[in-house]
């Protein structure tokens, strides 16, 4: 088996750190990535992070992993509550998926209440800022060894 874990990052998630940071906080996508890479080489995995604006390049990125990744990390930003194409493609690749939002969506306005991700998704972590992301890197971890 592959130890090969990908993160997967949604539109708008580029901006981190500047993007609303009374919602998003102050940490960059750049150290979300590097501290998911660092917790999971401490467990035994590398990290394979993508990042995109468009649902397509999302969608080959998830197709990719199919033969070469373990599992799943995917914070589908806006996407979460509009695409059916990327839950349609999680279940293609029949890997374990964790879905991590930095806010905590129920909280928030209605529209982003429900995700079509977490329908597919193993484990769905809100609310817990970047610390959501190392929470699926342990989850991960746990349920591949
Ligand atoms: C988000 C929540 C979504 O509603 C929003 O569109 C995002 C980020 C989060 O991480 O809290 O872009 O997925």
């Amino acid at each position: 088996m592959t130890d090969r874990l990908l993160l997967v990052n949604g539109p708008n998630l580029n901006l981190l750190g500047t993007r609303q940071p009374e919602v998003y906080g102050a940490t960059t996508l750049a150290e979300i990535e590097e501290s998911v890479s660092a917790l999971a080489a401490e467990l035994g995995f590398e990290v394979r992070a993508v990042q995109s604006n468009h649902e397509g390049a999302l969608i080959d990125a998830i197709h990719a992993a199919r033969t070469d990744c373990a599992g799943i990390i995917i914070n589908p930003g806006a996407y979460s509550h509009t695409s059916v194409a990327i839950p349609d493609a999680l279940t293609s690749v029949e890997l374990p998926v964790a879905e991590v939002h930095l806010s905590n969506i129920h909280r928030r306005e209605a529209f982003r209440h429900h995700s079509y991700v977490s329908a597919v998704a193993d484990v769905v972590i809100a609310g817990a800022g970047p610390a959501g992301y190392e929470y699926a890197v342990r989850y991960l971890a746990g349920r591949l060894a």
